[in-house]
C-alpha cells in the first residue's frame, strides 16, 4: 500500500521524505489555509520533495471553471494530480483531464456508488473519507471493502485512496482489505512506528549494554 502525506507542511513532508515514508502528498483548501503558504508557491516546492503525485484540489464548482483551474494548477509540475469533487461537473472535468493524460484524484466520496461513478470517469485516484465517515455513524472502512469488491469484480483500473485517515487502525484496516493507497497527516504516520515493547526492549539492552563497560 502506498503512503501518502496528508499535509502542506513542507518541513514534515521533507521528515517523512528522508525516511522513505511517503510515495505522494494531498492537499486540500484547508490544509493550504493551515500552512498559511501561496497555493502555487508551497504546491510546487511539494512537487520538488515527493516524486510521485501531489494532489491540488480545484476550487470552482462548474466544469468550465474548474478547467480553467486545472489548468493553472497542472502547469505547476508533471507530478501534480487534479482534485475534483464527486460531483457531475467533477466528474465530467475528471473524464476530461484523464483523457488528456493527467491525473486525477476524485475526493469526499462516501458511498460506493459514488466511487463506481469515479472509475466511470476514469479517475487516477478515489479519495473515500473513512474517518469522516465514522465520525456521521457510518462505517468507513466497510465502505473502503465494498469499493475494493466492486472495483476487482469489474477489473477497474482507478486506485483506492483511503483518506480522512485519524488512526493506526484506520491504516491497518485499509492494508488488510488492500486499499492502493492511503493518506494520513504526518503525526499519523510516525505514530506507527509507537510500540511499548519496542521502547522498553530498548530500555532493556541499553541498561545491560552499559553494564559492559564497552563502547562502539
Ligand atoms: C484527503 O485527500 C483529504 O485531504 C483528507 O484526508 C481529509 O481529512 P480530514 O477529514 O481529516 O479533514
Amino acid at each position: 500500500m502506498k503512503f501518502f502525506a496528508d499535509t502542506a507542511e513542507i518541513e514534515d513532508i521533507k521528515d517523512l521524505a528522508a525516511i522513505g515514508l511517503i510515495d505522494g502528498v494531498t492537499t486540500n483548501p484547508s490544509l493550504i489555509m493551515k500552512s498559511g503558504r501561496d497555493f502555487i508557491e508551497v504546491t510546487k516546492e511539494i512537487c520538488g520533495i515527493v516524486a510521485g503525485p501531489v494532489s491540488a484540489e480545484v476550487v470552482a464548482l462548474d466544469h468550465a471553471g474548474m478547467m480553467v483551474e486545472a489548468e493553472k494548477l497542472r502547469k505547476i509540475a508533471d507530478n501534480v494530480c487534479i482534485k475534483v469533487p464527486l460531483t457531475l461537473d467533477g466528474l465530467k472535468t475528471c473524464k476530461a483531464l484523464t483523457s488528456d493524460g493527467t491525473m486525477v484524484n476524485v475526493t469526499l466520496c462516501f458511498s460506493a456508488n459514488q466511487a463506481l461513478l469515479a472509475a466511470k470517469a476514469g479517475a487516477t485516484f478515489v479519495s473515500p473519507f473513512v474517518g469522516r465517515h465514522d465520525d456521521n455513524g457510518f462505517d468507513g472502512m466497510q465502505l473502503i471493502s465494498d469499493i475494493r469488491m466492486i472495483y476487482d469484480n469489474y477489473d477497474f483500473e482507478t486506485e483506492i485512496l483511503v483518506a480522512s485517515v485519524r488512526h493506526g487502525v484506520h491504516v491497518l484496516e485499509a492494508a488488510k482489505i488492500g486499499a492502493d493507497v492511503m493518506t494520513a497527516p504526518p503525526s499519523v504516520i510516525k505514530g506507527l512506528v509507537k510500540h511499548v515493547l519496542t521502547d522498553k526492549g530498548i530500555e532493556g539492552f541499553l541498561a545491560d549494554w552499559a553494564k559492559t563497560g564497552q563502547s562502539i
